[in-house]
């Protein structure tokens, strides 16, 4: 049944974990006791001004927060409607919104007297955020990849590897980003004596989705407060996410959340096409079910999760976080999806038009940003989340563009 997500910040998850119909824990027994005592451990340090503290100094130092919001003038000119602004979490140390719960999760459990850290990824860029926060405080670190992203996102790889993570490839499957968080999840439950989770989006059993998205919202926070800067006193009337679990979407939706006059847009990769195993649009086809220990939207074929398929290695999930399936089951979300031809575009585009080479994960959000802000006024304003740098996307993009026999056209604009 939808849920009324009006005054939003605050109210969810309820006691048990759930976000309306979505959440809960659904992961076997074992781990039990372990998600409990990170519930209760996160629960007293979470207001902590000594936690707050420390983590502070290290997004600061170590991070490079605060992240500027950044009006892409000549984009916006160019597109000839609404004005595009984006939250440059590219500029985050190790490249995209990842570390703001990496180095949560790292102090979390260094309090806890937990000694590793272990987590999936997809793109890499999750591995590389949390073996960087994993180095500075002192953990070691255990990154599960799919054999396919491993290859992939190869340069990513060498960077865990540099940092001291121990990289696990996951050959089973699709070999991509479920396999790894399968496998992650496993060895947690293993390891969960002296290991803790850092999962990579905000997903899994509770305490994980809602930890996530509290470490996550510093990105809303700061954006809020520097868009009224920005303006004088507006705040944006659309902002836009690409979405897979949603970490870096409930992050910048988190300072928008209670203003019902900001539509908040969710991006979804549309990949080859509509089919079932062409996409990973789980908002836009995926039915309700559970993944990953929390009830959800997924993607599903015979009650198994479904086959999916993105250019962009972190955004091929067939699965959604609990919080993105209620305020998409309550309307408060309005859903897009951008196919892999599109964000390629989009890649190109923003490259040459604002100097920015953005990763293929957001430039699902850009496309859908230049989208919507073409059909708007000029008075009216598009923030977009540029979750991060698409260094690790450029050999795979060129090689792409080159075997299209473009290799000396200026890309189409
Ligand atoms: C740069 C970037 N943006 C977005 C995502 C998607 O994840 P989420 O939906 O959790 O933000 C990823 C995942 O790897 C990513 O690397």
């Amino acid at each position: 049944m939808p849920h009324d997500t009006s005054a939003h910040t605050g109210r969810y998850p309820d006691a048990d974990g759930y976000y309306g119909d979505f959440g809960g824990n659904h992961w076997p027994a074992p781990l039990g006791p372990a998600l409990e005592e990170l519930a209760t451990t996160y629960e007293q340090l979470r207001s902590s001004p000594d936690f707050r503290h420390e983590l502070d100094t290290v997004r600061r130092g170590l991070q490079g927060r605060p992240t500027p919001v950044h009006h892409l003038e000549n984009l916006s000119d160019q597109v000839g409607g609404a004005q595009i602004y984006v939250k440059r979490e590219d500029l985050n140390h190790t490249g995209a919104h990842k570390i703001n719960h990496c180095v949560g999760f790292a102090l979390l459990a260094r309090k806890m007297g937990k000694r590793t850290l272990i987590a999936e990824t997809g793109a890499g860029q999750h591995g590389v955020a949390l073996a960087s926060a994993a180095a500075r405080f002192g953990l070691d670190c255990e990154v599960h990849i799919g054999a396919i992203d491993f290859d992939k996102v190869n340069a990513n790889v060498s960077l865990m590897r540099l940092l001291g993570a121990r990289v696990v490839p996951v050959a089973s499957g699709q070999s991509t980003l479920k396999e790894a968080s399968d496998s992650a999840l496993q060895a947690y439950t293993e390891q969960h004596a002296h290991a803790l989770y850092a999962i990579g989006s905000a997903i899994g059993p509770h305490p994980f989705p809602m930890i996530v998205r509290d470490f996550q919202s510093v990105v809303g926070q700061e954006a809020r407060a520097q868009f009224l800067a920005i303006t004088g006193g507006a705040l944006p009337d659309h902002v836009v996410a690409c979405v897979a679990g949603g970490s870096n979407a409930l992050g910048l939706y988190s300072g928008f959340l209670d203003d019902p006059e900001v539509t908040l847009h969710a991006a979804e990769p549309l990949g080859k096409g509509a089919r079932l195993g062409q996409h990973a649009a789980t908002l836009t086809f995926g039915t309700p079910g559970t993944l990953h220990g929390a009830r959800s939207v997924v993607l599903q074929e015979h009650g198994a999760p479904a086959a999916v398929t993105s250019i962009a290695s972190g955004l091929a999930y067939p699965g959604v976080g609990p919080e993105m399936a209620m305020l998409a089951q309550a309307g408060r979300l309005s859903l897009d999806t951008v196919s892999d031809d599109e964000a390629v575009a989009t890649f190109l585009r923003v490259a040459r038009t604002e100097g920015i080479i953005p990763a293929l994960e957001s430039s699902h959000a850009l496309a859908s940003a230049i989208r919507l802000a073409a059909t708007r006024p000029p008075a009216e304003r598009v923030l977009v989340n540029l979750s991060g740098r698409g260094d690790k996307d450029v050999g795979f993009v060129l090689a792409r563009h080159d075997t299209l026999g473009q290799r000396d056209r200026v890309p189409p604009v």
